[in-house]
């Protein structure tokens, strides 16, 4: 089997090959400017934030399309639909161009990375540290991804993956850290300290359960805080 990865010399890109390749697959990352050629199924990754992910999700499709690839798997986000978040709506929009692509399509709904922090130094977020998350760990996302390009029964299903409950501040006292909310804005930009906002206010809660099923593993662990109880 022949899986084309645009996209897959990033962060995610680079797990998902690996997870594919520990099954024999031929996993091929493609970059900027890469056309797929001939290839049994794609995973489509855009990268993170980008400023157009419809109008990317739109060229990449027509270009599977062309190459006659029948098959794709869309990397998407917890929430899409959270138009507060101007990044998790354009998935929501390309997640909609996928539906309606004419492929045989799956798509995956990963919460945010465990992988995000760094657990071995004092832990400093611009939002609520005990905002509860969904947290995905990237392994467990790229063995759901490799099990739905090359197992068959996931045409046409839409999975939000997320390994674990936690809030950051459960997981820096886990690890033996600490946690801190630091003022905005964060410097990384608009896009970003918009998402920040919707962490303080919301979180990002995501279910656990698909992924455990996926992996034919047991339930996940529950949420993991240290908020003190309120008197
Ligand atoms: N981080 C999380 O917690 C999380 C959670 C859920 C979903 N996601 C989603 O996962 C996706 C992948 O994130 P990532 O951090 O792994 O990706 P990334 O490293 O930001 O980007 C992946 C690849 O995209 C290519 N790229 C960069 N700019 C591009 C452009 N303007 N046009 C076309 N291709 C471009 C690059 O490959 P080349 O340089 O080879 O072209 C890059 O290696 C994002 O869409 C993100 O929203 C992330």
């Amino acid at each position: 089997m022949r899986v084309v990865i645009p996209g897959g010399n990033g962060k995610t890109g680079r797990a998902v090959v690996g997870a594919l390749r520990a099954r024999d697959v031929t996993a091929v990352p493609l970059g900027r400017g890469d056309v797929p050629g001939v290839a049994d199924a794609a995973y489509l990754i855009a990268p993170n934030m980008h400023p157009d992910e419809p109008a990317l999700v739109a060229g990449l499709l027509d270009a599977l399309r062309a190459a006659g690839v029948s098959r794709v798997v869309y990397h998407s986000v917890a929430s899409p639909y959270a138009p507060d978040m101007p990044h998790h709506l354009g998935k929501a929009r390309a997640e909609d161009l996928v539906r309606r692509s004419g492929l045989s399509w799956t798509i995956l709904q990963p919460g945010p990375y465990l992988q995000n922090l760094d657990l071995t130094a004092p832990v400093r977020v611009p939002y609520d540290v005990h905002a509860v998350f969904g947290f995905a760990d990237l392994r467990e996302v790229a063995e759901a991804a490799a099990t739905v390009l090359t197992e068959p029964g996931h045409e046409g299903a839409t999975y939000e993956l997320a390994s674990r409950t936690a809030t950051v501040a459960g997981l820096a006292a886990e690890a033996g850290a600490t946690a801190e909310r630091v003022p905005g804005p964060s410097g990384l930009g608009p896009w970003f300290d918009a998402m920040f906002a919707y962490y303080d206010r919301h979180g990002l809660p995501v279910g656990t359960r698909t992924l455990a099923a996926l992996l034919g593993r047991g339930a996940a662990a529950g949420p993991s805080d240290t908020r003190p109880t309120p008197p």
